[in-house]
């Protein structure tokens, strides 16, 4: 029997309830439904609603259902329309009609909510572990390559050199803003909709805020209409990894790059590579690829949800069922993706022969512009001058350090034999040395920032 059957003549149309139900996917929400409904059991007890013994029962009842859970032996039923009308069926089949008393002064509304509250903290938690981990990675790898040198890029076309260790931090200070917005989405998800009932509040004198307290929230919600429809917290966390799969899509489109054999920078372990169907020789970046695929989907999840909350008049509305799919759906894919993208930091390759010989003495042109600022041209017509100096060189087919002491002069006579000392790529690297910049000096200290940051990130 349907649990809101009592008004109706006749069962809802089965097409209808296969549309209708959620069950199929909100049951992952079991754990938290479950202790959602342990603590409101006790909660009914301390306001007197229920004699303490019956509550001891329903509590009891309750860890007999998430046993059941656990083990894979609950047994869904035609009629278990979501987790919410499950796990109160189950409760009153094992301790009879009391259990019928769990759900005074409940409505599903605020219980979905607090579940669905409740599971995205825990998935925070996990998410931000995992992301811990890839940067971790990426601290380990540059350590090794502080002083590796590469092609830095603007445009994908070569511009100046940068250290490998540089490269690979860039994307450790992004992962640190994702996880800032994880906590930051954690501290606002921690609020608790329990006792807003249906839409209005309860009755009863529940005491909400040590409800909020023994379900593990930061405090509880203080507008019942708001608790029981308000899906920010979602949105914030699709967004949160929506902008994460983001960065992890940039960071796998410099590495697929990197792999190119024309490049060669980077080689990934055999296991970490795909092989082609039809060519042999092939070796492909699939799980690189993946990534920056699936953040195509992480995106569309948030837009997803986004589009259904849109003009959603006050409170519940059925629409709010479609909240779920796309969240478990980004959480799932970025603990698929983490792991793999960890593995790869930790074992991949660089290879610094291939890094070095990729750099050319065009990527100096800047250093050669600075050093006639250094003897007090100004950098407009420093960059002309230099703008000219490359021109020449491509004209007499020679590099920048291969024109004359003579041809430099016809274009500035600050040009003196010191020059030669510019064609330097390590000393080019080194004068970057300011914070924040590429040179191994300042690339070392902040390798220890970035140290120092993951000893005090806490995620809540
Ligand atoms: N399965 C529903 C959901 O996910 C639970 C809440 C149902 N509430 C209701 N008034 N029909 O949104």
């Amino acid at each position: 029997m349907v649990l809101w059957s009592g008004r109706f003549s006749e069962p809802t149309d089965a097409d209808l309830k296969k549309l209708n139900d959620s069950i199929d996917f909100d049951k992952r929400m079991y754990a938290q439904d479950i202790a959602g409904s342990i603590a409101y059991a006790l909660a009914l007890a301390s306001a007197g609603v229920l004699p303490g013994s019956e509550a001891e029962t329903i509590a009891e009842g309750l860890e007999d259902v998430l046993r059941e859970f656990e083990r894979g032996t609950f047994e869904l039923q035609y009629d278990d329309e979501d987790i919410h009308t499950a796990v109160e069926r189950r409760l009153t089949e094992l301790v009879g009609p009391v259990g019928g008393k769990l759900h005074t002064g409940r409505s599903r509304n605020d219980q979905v909510a607090t579940d669905f509250r409740l599971w995205t903290m825990n998935a925070i938690d996990e998410v931000d572990e995992l992301l811990d981990g890839l940067q971790t990675a990426l601290v380990e790898k540059a350590a090794e390559h502080v002083h590796t040198l590469m092609p830095g890029y603007t445009h994908m076309q070569p511009a100046q050199p940068i250290t490998a260790a540089h490269w690979l931090m860039s994307f450790f200070w992004m992962l640190t803003r994702d996880r800032e917005r994880l906590a930051d989405t954690r501290r606002r998800t921690s609020v608790s909709p329990l006792g807003s009932g249906a839409l209005a509040g309860t009755p009863f004198e529940i005491d909400r805020e040590a409800l909020a307290e023994a379900l593990g929230f930061a405090s509880h919600s203080q507008n019942s209409l708001d608790a029981v429809s308000d899906r920010d917290f979602a949105v914030e966390m699709l967004f949160a990894l929506a902008l994460m799969g983001t960065h992890l899509s940039r960071f796998a489109e410099d590495t697929v790059f990197y792999c190119n054999p024309a490049f060669g920078f980077i080689r990934l372990e055999d296991r970490y590579s795909t092989g082609s169907s039809l060519m042999p020789q092939k070796r492909n970046p699939d799980p690189l690829e993946t990534t920056r695929g699936k953040a195509g989907r992480l995106i569309g999840n948030l837009v997803s949800l986004l589009t259904t909350l849109k003009g959603l008049p006050s409170t519940y509305n059925k629409d709010m069922q479609e909240d779920k799919e796309p969240l478990f759906e980004s959480v799932d894919t970025v603990k698929l993706l983490l792991p793999v993208l960890t593995a790869i930091v930790s074992t991949f390759n660089i290879n610094v022969e291939k890094t070095r010989s990729a750099l050319s003495e065009d990527m100096l042109a800047t250093d050669l512009a600075d050093y006639l600022v250094r003897k007090g041209l100004p950098f407009r017509q420093a960059h002309h001058v230099v703008g000219a100096a490359v021109s020449a060189s491509d004209k007499q087919g020679v590099t920048l350090s291969q024109l004359s002491l003579e041809t430099l002069r016809g274009l500035s006579d600050l040009f003196e034999s010191d020059v030669a000392a510019v064609f330097d790529f390590e000393q080019s690297v080194a004068r970057r040395k300011a914070d924040g910049g590429t040179a191994p000096e300042a690339v070392t200290a902040q390798i220890v920032a970035a140290r120092n940051w993951l000893s005090k990130h806490e995620v809540n």
